[in-house]
């Protein structure tokens, strides 16, 4: 009999046609995924899933799904999945890695702009009536090019970073476990560092590495107090890199003259709670987790998700396996 699957919300593109290839779908609800009680109760029978990364995937889940094969996110991410609990009961997961690298680098260095140049801080200014003619000191920012970009996590994303950074003039520094080969490192012109270094010889750091234990608080209060003054973090990669009450406070207290953030510590499925002294701050440009949310890139990630579905049961060798 066909596979039973379990699509945790609706998806663009071909993508749900693509997963009925592969057997019996039911659709969840928008917004509430693999809470949704029916969807427990009947969820003895689920082969696969296709999850959001505000699908939490956990021992307690798995407990309830034990027909569960496979889990395929819709997101490069999986901090979302217990790959332990997964690979303990030979769930596979898979993720869709590759697609969403430019439009990522795209709004990530659209929070860099928009933070160094005062972009949302203008735009409020003008919409209140508080531009009243040009002024030589209005809203003086921080120079983009010429500045010292640094990245941390030098992945797909991070050096897709590079290449819009180093076509605004900018230097690049970057960090991570490996170092990438020379020839890589003189084709992008990013410069490789230590991660203390990183934070104290860059203008704007811009995190792009995935949520690990390694990177959970990363920037911390003493890691901010490394940085120069005047300095900016950008954050589109996982909220809980980053320690928001003492980002609060640097960029209150100083060094750091502004952020722009994407990602936030706590965000579930139905609610978000951002830090409220940061959120507070005139200084922080905020976009709602949409780093990948341009119309090609949403339907490419289902369509890679889906693919991924497809080949699992079609010879179980789906391309975008991600290894515990
Ligand atoms: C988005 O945040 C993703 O991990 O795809
Ligand atoms: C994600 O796609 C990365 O490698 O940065």
């Amino acid at each position: 009999s066909e596979p039973r699957i379990f699509v945790s919300s609706p998806l663009p593109g071909r993508a749900i046609e693509q997963i009925q290839e592969a057997g019996n779908v039911v659709l969840g609800k928008s917004g509430v995924g693999v809470r949704d009680e029916e969807f427990l109760e009947e969820g003895a029978s689920f082969e696969a899933l296709v999850t959001l990364l505000t699908d939490r995937v956990d021992a307690a889940l798995l407990e309830r799904l034990p027909a569960l094969r496979l889990v395929a996110n819709v997101a490069v991410g999986t901090d979302n999945i217990d790959l332990a609990a997964c690979a303990a009961r030979n769930v596979v997961v898979t993720n869709t890695p590759g697609v969403l690298t430019e439009a990522t680098a795209d709004l990530a260095f659209g929070l860099l702009l928009a933070a160094a140049r005062r972009i949302a801080e203008g735009d409020r200014m003008v919409r209140s009536g508080g531009f009243q003619g040009f002024r030589f000191d209005t809203l003086v920012g921080a120079p983009v090019h010429g500045s010292t970009l640094g990245i941390v996590g030098f992945g797909r994303i991070g050096q897709a970073m590079a290449r819009r950074a180093r076509g605004f003039g900018m230097h690049v520094l970057y960090t991570q476990r490996s170092r990438l080969n020379p020839n890589m490192e003189t084709a992008l012109g990013a410069t490789y560092v230590s991660m203390e270094e990183v934070f104290a010889q860059s203008d704007i750091v811009s995190l792009h590495c995935p949520l690990t234990d390694e990177t959970k608080n990363l920037v911390s209060s003493k890691r901010l107090s490394t940085m120069r003054p005047g300095s900016i973090l950008i954050n589109t990669a996982r909220g809980a890199c980053v320690d928001e009450a003492a980002l609060a406070a640097a960029l209150r207290e100083g060094p750091l003259g502004a952020a722009g953030l994407d990602v936030f510590a706590r965000e579930s499925t139905t609610s978000v709670s951002i830090d409220i002294e940061l959120l507070a701050c005139k200084n922080v440009v905020f976009t709602p987790h949409i780093a990948s949310a341009d119309l090609a890139t949403r339907v490419a990630m289902a369509e890679t998700a889906a693919k991924n579905l497809v080949a699992f049961f079609h010879d179980g060798n789906p391309p975008n396996v991600v290894r515990y």
